[in-house]
This record gives C-alpha cells, sequence and structure tokens, in this order.
C-alpha cells in the first residue's frame, strides 16, 4: 500500500511547480470514496466543528479547491483550500517554489496565485452538504487598493461553502500583507470582518506568523477575543532563516518543514500564554510524526495542520500520524484527543 516510495523519484525528476500541478492532476482521477473512519479517541469538537481525527491538510496546496474531497479520502481529519483572493491573479514569476530535500524543507513565494473566489465557490457548492470539514483560507489581491475590503468581500463571498474561514494576514509573500497583523490594522480588519460575518456563518480563524516580536502576540490575542475570533492558527512560513544546507537556502520567500519546527512550537507556547485558553489554538509548521504532532497537543494546539512533510512522505503521513495520536492517548490514559490538548 506504499505507493509514495515509487512514487517520489519521479515527482523529484520534475521541478518543484510542475510536480504540484502533476499531482494535484492525479489526485483529480481518484474515484470519490468514503474518508476512512478513525478511532472514537480522536474525534473533537473545535470552535462548534466536529473533526474525525485532528491532522489536517494546511493551506496552500490545494489553492483553488480542487481536490478537497481527495484528500479528505485519503486520509486528512480536515482540509483548508486557498488561500483565495477576491480575484484571480498569476502570483509571482517562477521559479517561485524550492524543495530543499536536504533540509526536509520547502521555500516558497507563490504570492497567492489563484483563481479568484467565484472559481473556488463553484467547486465547493459541489460538496456543500458532504460530512469532512473543508475550511477556506481567504487572503487580498496584491494590487488592491483596500486590503481590509479584501477580507470583508471574502467572507461575504465564501461563508455559504466554507466549514470555516481562515483570515490570512501572514504569508511573507504579498508585500505589506502582515502588516495587518499590527494592532491598529488589525482592530481595523477585524471589525470589518465581524461587521460582514452572519450570526449563523462559519465560524473565523485567524493565521499568524511564527516570526513576531516581544509582545505582538499578546496584542493579537486582545484583539482576537475582543472581535470573537474563534481560533487562532500558529503558523504560516517563516521568513528567518536558521541554518540551511540546500543549495537553495538563500532563495527569498517562506521557509516551511523541519527547520520551521522549533519557531512554529515557541510561537504556539507564546499564544498559549497569552491566551490562558479563551480560544482553541491550531498547530501548523514542521510536523512530520506522530510525536511531533503530540508535542504541539500537549502544547496546547487542539489541532495540528501540516502541508511540507507530505512533499517528502506522502499522503499517508496524515493516517500514521492520526494512528499514532490515538496509541498514544491510550498509552498515557487519556480517553480523548481534547483531555490532552496543553497537558504538556
Ligand atoms: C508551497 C506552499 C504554499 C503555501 N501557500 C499558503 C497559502 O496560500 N496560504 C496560507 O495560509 N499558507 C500557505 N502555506 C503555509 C502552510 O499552510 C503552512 O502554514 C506552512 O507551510 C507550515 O507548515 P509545514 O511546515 O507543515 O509546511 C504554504 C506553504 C507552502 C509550502
Amino acid at each position: 500500500m506504499h505507493l509514495y516510495p515509487l512514487v517520489r523519484p519521479l515527482a523529484f525528476a520534475l521541478d518543484a511547480e510542475t510536480a504540484h500541478r502533476a499531482t494535484i492532476a492525479a489526485l483529480k482521477l481518484l474515484p470519490a470514496r468514503r474518508a476512512p473512519d478513525f478511532p472514537a479517541s480522536l474525534h473533537s469538537t473545535v470552535a462548534g466543528l466536529e473533526f474525525p481525527s485532528p491532522v489536517g491538510l494546511a493551506a496552500g496546496f490545494d489553492k483553488d479547491a480542487e481536490v478537497p474531497e481527495q484528500m479528505l479520502s485519503l486520509g486528512f481529519g480536515f482540509v483548508e483550500v486557498g488561500t483565495v483572493t477576491p480575484r484571480p491573479q498569476a502570483g509571482n514569476a517562477k521559479p517561485r517554489l524550492f524543495r530543499l530535500a536536504e533540509d526536509k524543507a520547502v521555500i516558497n513565494r507563490m504570492g497567492f496565485n489563484n483563481r479568484g473566489q467565484p472559481a473556488a465557490y463553484a467547486r465547493l457548492i459541489e460538496c456543500r452538504h458532504r460530512h469532512g470539514v473543508i475550511g477556506v483560507n481567504i487572503g487580498a489581491n496584491k494590487d488592491s487598493e483596500d486590503r481590509i475590503a479584501d477580507y470583508a468581500a471574502g467572507v461575504r463571498a465564501m461563508s455559504a461553502v466554507a466549514k470555516y474561514l481562515t483570515i490570512n494576514v501572514s504569508s511573507p509573500n504579498t508585500p505589506g500583507l502582515r502588516q495587518l497583523q499590527d494592532e491598529g490594522a488589525l482592530r481595523a480588519l477585524l471589525s470589518a470582518v465581524s461587521e460582514v460575518r452572519e450570526k449563523k456563518g462559519p465560524p473565523i480563524f485567524l493565521k499568524v506568523a511564527p516570526d513576531l516580536g516581544e509582545g505582538e502576540p499578546d496584542q493579537i490575542v486582545r484583539a482576537a477575543i475582543q472581535h470573537g475570533v474563534d481560533a487562532i492558527i500558529v503558523a504560516n512560513t517563516t521568513v528567518s532563516r536558521p541554518a540551511l544546507k540546500s543549495r537553495h537556502a538563500g532563495e527569498s520567500g517562506g521557509l516551511s518543514g523541519a527547520p520551521l519546527k522549533p519557531l512554529a512550537l515557541k510561537a504556539l507556547r507564546d499564544f498559549r500564554s497569552a491566551l490562558g485558553g479563551e480560544i482553541p489554538l491550531i498547530g501548523v509548521g514542521g510536523i512530520s510524526t506522530a510525536d511531533e504532532a503530540w508535542e504541539r497537543i500537549r502544547a496546547g494546539a487542539s489541532l495540528v495542520q501540516l502541508y511540507t512533510a507530505m512533499v517528502y512522505e506522502g499522503p499517508g503521513i496524515a493516517r500514521r500520524i492520526a494512528l499514532g495520536l490515538a496509541e498514544r492517548l491510550k498509552r498515557e490514559g487519556f480517553a480523548n484527543i481534547a483531555e490532552a490538548v496543553g497537558s504538556g
């Protein structure tokens, strides 16, 4: 059943973005299958949504919502599509995606290439009534004159087809976007979002960068609590460059995968202490094993996500990690994953 070791050399012979397109094209051909069952100990409710497994696919793999159901059927407990912007945009010049195999890492400066929210909406409406948690990550167009208005437009456009919405203010590849994390700008953004969100609409998550300064998590948390944010996703890629071996180490963009792990874990801990449990956290960045997912859950994450490890290990990684978590729960005497959150 482990096909990925056979496929990987073929995929790695292609440049990273061509391999990604080929992967999406192949996934589209997968027959519709029911998502696998997970042990009851892994089921949990977060932000009012029921998750069959806490291991999700992070944003950026399925930017245009082409294969969310296939990813659920391959063993992800939830899938976040996007980032989608109101209007389609091409993104940055190629090459813009680099595998750093020696470092088990990726650098990307894609720049929100996507076909726009109406196209994603048309695909997602097809899976709207099915089981499975499909979240939609929204952003602003690079040439937008009013970025805050773009987020409000995204909430309006995508609420009907999203189990949750993620406000992404942490991509390093749209110049100036991350300044929306500054307290004043973030408050303006979140209040614009709360004005347009409907009472019965999907929960709103906020995705933050791992490169925040002293005191910033506290400011973000205060704004998030005040404006009714339902969960915080920690973290996006980093613009910092820990020691790397690969020849692509000097490329600009966001770094993900193994070298991001210590930073993402520290950021999660900072947010947990700033929050005091008030809003659930989702841990992402450099997770590739059940032990690493477990560490994130013990550090306060109710759910985890991954992307880069799947490039190196194949999609079976989601189910392997989930079953590894179920074993750890049993071994340590927890009846359910929710009991283990923040226990470390
Ligand atoms: C090629 C690539 C594209 C990404 N695109 C997005 C994106 O559009 N929106 C977003 O919020 N995060 C994006 N991310 C960040 C991931 O969702 C995740 O936060 C980050 O990669 C850390 O997790 P990982 O180490 O498991 O990959 C992207 C990551 C990669 C590698």
